[in-house]
C-alpha cells in the first residue's frame, strides 16, 4: 500500500497559513490524503517560523516529541517547511537526524518528489529561493467557510535591519491580478464571505500594469457583499491613491496594519524603516481625513540595539498620537545573518522586557479607551458563529476587525451581516444588542427590521 497520508501543522503569520494551504493543493493533485490525526499520518509536516527567536524554540521543542513519535513508527517522515527550513538547512538534517525532509518556501512544487525520494532512504533538501515562484496556477485546498486568506505576493525588498524574511522568502514578486480575481470569484462562488489579500509588503505589489491599489479594486468588485482586507502595508508603499481605492469601496475594511516599529527617528534609521515619525504621521492623518472612522494597527519592537529610554519614550509617544486600535508587541531578538544581528545587542533582557510591558499597558489603555467610546454607536459585523463563552450569544467581526458578541436571534445565521449597537465594552471585546439584519454591505436602506 503506498505510503500517501500527510499531517501539516503550521506555525507563524498568515503567510504560513496560506502557504500550508498551497502545499495540501499541490499534494492533493499528486495523490496525497490529509490527515487530522498525527498518529495515522505517514508524513508530518512542520510549516516554520524563524521571525524570532522564540519561534524557532518553540518548533524545537515539538521536534523533540515528535522524536518519541518516530521512535515508535520509524518508517514515518517528519519534514520542516517554510522559514526554518531556509535558514537552518543542512543543519536540521544532518545535526537533528530525526528530520527527513527540508522545504523552502519556493520549492513547494517538488514536495512530492522530495517524500518520494525520503521513503526511499534518501534525505529530501529543496530551499532554492525563486525570483518567480507566484503558485499562480494552484488552487490551494481550503475547507468551507467564511474568511480565506490569499496570497498575492511572496518575498519581501525591504531589509529591515532587524528581520530574517529578505532571506528566508527570498526577493518580491507578484501573482497575475487575472488569476488572483479568478480566485476570489471561486470563493464567492462558495459563500466565501471575506477575504484577506497577504504579502509580506502587500501594498508593494505590481504585476506590471497593476499596482496594489488596482488590485484591491478590482478585488472589491468581485463580489459587493464580499469584505476585502489586507496585510502587512509598508509605510513607504502607502499611496494617497491606495487610501482613496480604500475610502471608496464599502467592502474594503476600513484597517490599516501599518507597523511601525519604534517611535524614534534615529531607531528607525538604523532599522532601515525608510521613513521617519513624521512622515508616518502624515501618512495616518491623510487616511483620517480621507476616511474618519478608519483603524488601525501596528508592530513594535522594544530594545532594538541603542535603543535609550528617550528612543522608548518617543515609541509610547507615537502610540499616543496615533492611537492604535491593536498592536502587536515584541522584544528585539537577534537573527543571524542580518545587518542588526552585526550590532551590539546592547540593551538588556530586563530592559527590553520593562519597556515591553510599558508598551503593552500603554496599548491595552488605548484600545479601552477607545472601544468604551463606542459605547452606545451602531456597528456593522460579519456574524462568524457562537461566541467562545456562550452558545446563547453571537460573535462576529466589525470593519476594524473587532470582536462583537451578541444575543442570538432566531434569524440570524453565520454569515449574515448585521448591525449591532454596542452597549459594553472591554479594551478586547465589544458586547451590543443586535438593531438590524442587513441584505448587503453598501447599502444599508435595502436593510430588513428583524
Ligand atoms: N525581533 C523582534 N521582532 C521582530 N519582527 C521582525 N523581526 C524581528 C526581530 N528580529 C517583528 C516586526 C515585524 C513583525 C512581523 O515581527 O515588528 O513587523
Ligand atoms: Fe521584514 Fe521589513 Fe520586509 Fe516586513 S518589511 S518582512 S519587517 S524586512
Amino acid at each position: 500500500m503506498k505510503k500517501n497520508s500527510v499531517y501539516i501543522e503550521t506555525y507563524g503569520c498568515q503567510m504560513n497559513v496560506a502557504d500550508s494551504e498551497i502545499v495540501m493543493g499541490i499534494l492533493g493533485n499528486n495523490g496525497y490524503e490529509l490527515t487530522q490525526q498525527i498518529k495515522k499520518a505517514d508524513v508530518i509536516l512542520l510549516n516554520t517560523c524563524s521571525i524570532r527567536d522564540n519561534a524557532e524554540q518553540r518548533i524545537y521543542g515539538r521536534l523533540g516529541n515528535l522524536k518519541k513519535l518516530k521512535s515508535s513508527r520509524p518508517d514515518m517522515l517528519i519534514g520542516i517547511l517554510g522559514c526554518m527550513a531556509e535558514r537552518l538547512r543542512k543543519d536540521l538534517i544532518e545535526d537533528k537526524k530525526i528530520v527527513d525532509i527540508v522545504v523552502g518556501p519556493d520549492e513547494y512544487r517538488r514536495l512530492p518528489e522530495f517524500i518520494d525520494s525520503a521513503f526511499n532512504g534518501e534525505k529530501g533538501i529543496g530551499v532554492k529561493l525563486s525570483r518567480t515562484e507566484t503558485y499562480d496556477d494552484i488552487i490551494p485546498y481550503r475547507e468551507d467557510g467564511l474568511q480565506a486568506w490569499i496570497s498575492v505576493m511572496r518575498g519581501c525588498d525591504k531589509f529591515c535591519t532587524f528581520c530574517v524574511v529578505p532571506f528566508t522568502r527570498g526577493r518580491e514578486r507578484s501573482r497575475e491580478l487575472k488569476s488572483i480575481i479568478e480566485e476570489i470569484n471561486l470563493l464567492s462562488s462558495r459563500g466565501f464571505k471575506e477575504v484577506t489579500l497577504l504579502g509580506q509588503n502587500v501594498n508593494s505589489y505590481s504585476d506590471a500594469e497593476n499596482d496594489f491599489a488596482d488590485l484591491l479594486a478590482a478585488c472589491a468588485e468581485v463580489d459587493r457583499n464580499l469584505r476585502i482586507r489586507f496585510t502587512t502595508s509598508h509605510p513607504q508603499d502607502l499611496s494617497e491613491k491606495l487610501l482613496q481605492t480604500i475610502a471608496e469601496h464599502p467592502n474594503i475594511c476600513k484597517y490599516i496594519h501599518l507597523p511601525v516599529q519604534s517611535g524614534s527617528n534615529r531607531i528607525l534609521e538604523a532599522m532601515n524603516r525608510t521613513y521617519t515619525v513624521e512622515h508616518y504621521l502624515t501618512i495616518i492623518d491623510k487616511a483620517r481625513e480621507l476616511m474618519p472612522n478608519v483603524s488601525f494597527s501596528t508592530d513594535i519592537i522594544s530594545g532594538f540595539p541603542s535603543e535609550t529610554y528617550e528612543d522608548h519614550l518617543a515609541t509610547l509617544d507615537i502610540m499616543q498620537k496615533v492611537r492604535y486600535d491593536g498592536a502587536y508587541m515584541f522584544k528585539y531578538s537577534p537573527r543571524e545573518g542580518t545587518k542588526a544581528y552585526k550590532m551590539e545587542d546592547d540593551v538588556s533582557e530586563d530592559v527590553k522586557a520593562k519597556r515591553l510591558q510599558e508598551i503593552i499597558t500603554l496599548q491595552q489603555q488605548i484600545s479601552y479607551e477607545i472601544n468604551q467610546s463606542l459605547i452606545g454607536k451602531e456597528e456593522i459585523i460579519l456574524v462568524e458563529g457562537n461566541s467562545k463563552k456562550s452558545d446563547l450569544f453571537l460573535s462576529g467581526r466589525t470593519d476594524s476587525n473587532k470582536i462583537v458578541v451578541f444575543p442570538k436571534s432566531e434569524n440570524i445565521s453565520e454569515g449574515d451581516y448585521v448591525k449591532v449597537k454596542i452597549n459594553r465594552a472591554t479594551s478586547a471585546t465589544l458586547f451590543g444588542d443586535l438593531v438590524e439584519s442587513l441584505y448587503s454591505l453598501d447599502d444599508s436602506p435595502s436593510s430588513i427590521a428583524v
